[in-house]
């Protein structure tokens, strides 16, 4: 039996690869869309290789997936680590499953060691991280810290229809060995791990992100209405054509904001036109816009400037405009106690790294609000992610296990029993 815990390399890379298995595109990446048949055949999965160890496995009623390994101390509260399986339409295979199955083969390295921590070891699958089948993301996050309720997405249909309530259920009733139990329990820390999604460890050869904070993200709908029209026989001055405003707007907006900001993010990706024939001027256009800024107030002067350029293109082509709002994420700031103990665990095993703020937002940013959070980041080639190209590679994937595996053991005080 070994003093040390130790990450086993070669099961974490095959459990990386089994579930890159679920949902696999013919590109290399994965569709396991939240709540979808994909999503629920990887809880199945994690679920099986947690029963099989001993360990407990339940759910809560936005079926995030929790698996616990006891600690000798159960009146204390435990230390939650994961991150989400669900992945985006053509997702990559480390966004979100790293982080789950680093923290699954944590407690598996616990458990061959036979190592008892004070406190019990909790795993999470959040659900819905991504928001792309059901707006907004980090929905499970989000109910966790008590941020928005099950209730108040219920009647959400996804893009492909499915109504939100109906493939929670079915996916809440696909694992009857987890027992459904009251929402947001009480933990003394959390702490995920994820890829970096961007190019900055890579580029500076640096294997760990010690995360310190995550910027702000506001998603708005923004619908162009005109009048539907016959494409070959209006005239200019007789067109209310929502899609002029709507490129008008989209094409100002690109070469205002990003440009005079560096750390603004402005991105349009996806746009609807009503009712989608070649030949008639469409009724309605809809897009999407989402932005991102490190501070809360730039963010909110960004908000107004997307609303502005909205309205004065809509008054250009004589349209209306509507615009409501999906997201609201403030920007957070993670607890310095837990980058401590992330950057003292990069020190024992000899692993540079480095402290930087998340462009992406994750579930940490809500689990962050109830409790001291932080986030380990590992590079990514190219810095591309929500793209079936995404890809880690197999060293960094295991100094980041080691690092975690690292901090659970400093933060859930572990003690040698066998
Ligand atoms: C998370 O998926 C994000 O869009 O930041
Ligand atoms: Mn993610
Ligand atoms: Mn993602």
């Amino acid at each position: 039996m070994s003093i040390n815990p130790e990450v086993n390399a070669a099961r974490l890379l095959a459990s990386v690869a089994d579930f890159a298995a679920i949902g696999a595109t013919p590109a290399g990446g994965v569709n396991r869309q939240a709540l979808g048949v994909e999503d629920r055949a990887a809880r199945r999965l994690l679920a099986e290789r947690a029963l099989a160890r001993g360990f407990t496995v339940f759910q809560d009623d936005i079926a995030n997936l929790f698996i616990r390994r006891a600690g000798r101390n159960a009146s204390l509260p435990p230390l939650l680590i994961g991150s989400h399986l669900d992945s985006q339409p053509t997702g990559g295979r480390f966004d979100g499953a790293l982080g789950t199955l680093s923290a699954f083969e944590v407690l598996e390295a616990l458990a061959d060691a036979g190592i008892e921590t004070d406190r019990a070891v909790e795993v999470v699958a959040f659900t819905n991280e991504e928001g792309s089948r059901y707006s907004p993301g980090c929905m499970g996050s989000m109910a966790f810290a008590g941020v928005g309720t099950t209730a108040d997405w219920e009647s959400i249909h996804a893009t492909d229809g499915a109504r939100l309530a109906d493939e929670l259920a079915t996916t809440l009733a696909t694992l009857p060995e987890a027992a459904v139990r009251p929402i947001g329990h009480a933990i003394s820390a959390f702490v995920e791990l994820h890829i970096e999604q961007g190019p900055i460890l890579e580029q500076e050869d640096v294997p760990i992100g010690v995360v310190t904070a995550v910027q702000g993200t506001k998603w708005l709908e923004v619908v162009f209405s005109g009048v539907a029209a016959h494409a070959g026989t209006t005239p200019l001055e007789f067109r209310k054509d929502p899609m002029s405003a709507a490129a008008a707007a989209i094409a100002s907006l690109q070469s205002a904001v990003m440009p005079a900001d560096p750390e603004a993010r402005l991105t349009v990706g996806r746009i609807t036109a009503e009712p989608g024939s070649i030949n008639v001027i469409p009724s309605s256009v809809a897009f999407t816009v989402d932005i991102r800024h490190p501070d809360a107030a730039t963010l909110a002067a960004m908000d107004q400037h997307v609303r502005k350029e909205c309205e004065a293109a809509a008054a250009r082509w004589d349209c209306d405009v509507a615009i409501s709002q999906r997201v609201d994420m403030a920007p957070g700031r993670f607890a310095s106690s837990i980058t401590g103990t992330i950057e003292e665990a990069c020190k024992d095993l000899g692993l540079k790294s480095r402290q930087m703020v998340s462009g992406a937002f994750h579930d940490a940013l809500f689990v962050s609000r109830i409790a001291p959070t932080a986030m380990i980041f590992v590079p990514c080639r190219d810095g591309i992610s929500h793209n079936e190209a995404e890809f880690v590679t197999d060293t960094h994937m295991i100094s980041g296990a080691q690092v975690l595996l690292k901090v659970v053991e400093s933060l859930a005080l572990t003690n040698q029993i066998a």
